[in-house]
């Protein structure tokens, strides 16, 4: 848990001024993957995890950065922006960057990193930093961009100075995130409706493959082009098709059949949508039973036709889909590896991952790191000072 108090000390020794701090959180999917690049829907929710950012003015063009997890310095120009080697500073820089190509009036300043979003836990560590870091420029620099704003030019940063072609969920999760809420999102209109998620009886489990396979990044982008190339093919026989969320499986039978990974990137896209929309109304029924076997259908389609997961999620979800108490687990997020959801009755929380954990290790030789999320409010100002002033 990262402890305000703690940050702001540990500015004020670096900084030898008090901070701005900033508070953006990780995020859970109940249903809908891969489903946001294909202008679908998705069912977010924000959680008590979340990236803290310190942040104050400096008096020249610099940025100082500085991540407490990794004890890492890394100082860049801002009239030179380039990109350092892969690493937790893009996040900040790429948003940088995509302020300043909007002209907005940004100079120097210092950020100091810290939070406890598992990174590479499937849990939107990235965004997360992206979503603190817009918040945190556009209060300093009094910007004046609105929250959906932020949200895009998140999503434009992760594009283009990280290179991971995502959708828009995971900052606008962190954003809009609502607490006890998840969030109905229109990816296409960004219409969004927050949904009571009542938690009497159940708690949202996850748990961490603690594996990350390298080829997440690219496999990410190479889904979203084949379903590029779904939408394409039906194209061209009906024009006004701009995505798959415009596409039908009769379409989908009739022109893509014939290339059978891309259809069947496109059947689980389109499934799911039609999951989604009836696991609300399993929600607004308060069907959880319903909702749960909907999560392990998508798991389902994760694997087989989308093929985003790998051997340890699947471990993951085979260890628990015969227990009553799991009402529904699958993984969550990009894929190839991170975390899997679990809906698990409260009495049975502690044993089930008691047993799961002895279980992974048989199987696979690693450690499980398990959490139990509680969903709470999107970004906001964690700690203000008087005078945001230069060191
Ligand atoms: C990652 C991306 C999101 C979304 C999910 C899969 O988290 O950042 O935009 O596509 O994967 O649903």
């Amino acid at each position: 848990m990262c402890d305000t108090d703690r940050l702001q000390k540990l500015f004020r020794q670096m900084h030898h001024t008090d901070p701005l701090i900033i508070r953006a959180p990780g995020r859970i999917n109940l249903i809908g993957e891969h489903t946001d690049y294909n202008n679908g829907f998705v069912l977010p929710a924000a959680i008590d995890k979340a990236i803290y950012v310190a942040v104050n003015k400096r008096n020249d063009h610099k940025i100082h950065l500085y991540a407490e997890e990794y004890n890492e310095n890394y100082i860049a120009d801002i009239e030179k922006l380039r990109q350092p080697k892969f690493n937790w500073s893009c996040y900040v820089l790429g948003v940088v960057e995509q302020l300043i190509k909007r002209n907005y009036a940004i100079t120097g300043f210092n950020i100091v990193i810290d939070g406890d979003v598992p990174v590479g836990g499937g849990m939107a560590s990235s965004a997360a930093i992206e979503c603190a870091t817009a918040l945190a420029l556009n209060t300093l620099f009094d910007l004046r961009l609105s929250r959906l704003d932020m949200v895009k030019i998140a999503q434009k940063a992760e594009q283009e100075f990280v290179g991971l072609q995502c959708g828009i969920m995971d900052m606008f999760t962190s954003m809009f995130g609502k607490k006890d809420h998840v969030i109905c999102l229109d990816c296409r209109s960004y219409e969004y409706e927050y949904f009571p998620f009542k938690q009497d009886g159940v708690k949202i489990v996850l748990l961490n493959s603690s594996i990350r396979h390298s080829l997440a990044f690219s496999e990410y982008n190479s889904r979203r082009r084949e379903c590029e190339q779904g939408v394409a093919l039906v194209q061209q026989h009906h024009p006004h098709v701009q995505s798959l969320r415009d596409v039908n499986m009769e379409m989908l039978d009739k022109y893509v059949a014939h290339d059978k990974v891309v259809y069947n990137r496109c059947r689980f896209v389109l499934e799911e949508n039609e999951r989604l929309l009836a696991g609300c109304i399993d929600l607004q029924n308060n069907d959880i039973a319903a909702f749960g076997k909907k999560m392990y259908a998508t798991h389902k389609g994760l694997s087989k036709l989308f093929e985003v997961s790998c051997t340890e999620l699947d471990i993951l979800v085979d260890l628990v889909k015969n227990n009553s108490n799991v009402i529904g687990a699958r993984m969550m997020g990009g894929g190839f590896g991170g975390c899997t959801i679990n809906i698990v009755k409260e009495d049975a929380v502690e044993e089930l991952i008691y047993e799961v954990r002895e279980a992974y290790r048989e199987k696979t030789g690693f450690n499980l790191a398990a959490y139990v999320a509680s969903i709470e409010d999107g970004a906001c100002i964690a700690a203000t000072v008087t005078s945001l002033y230069h060191e």
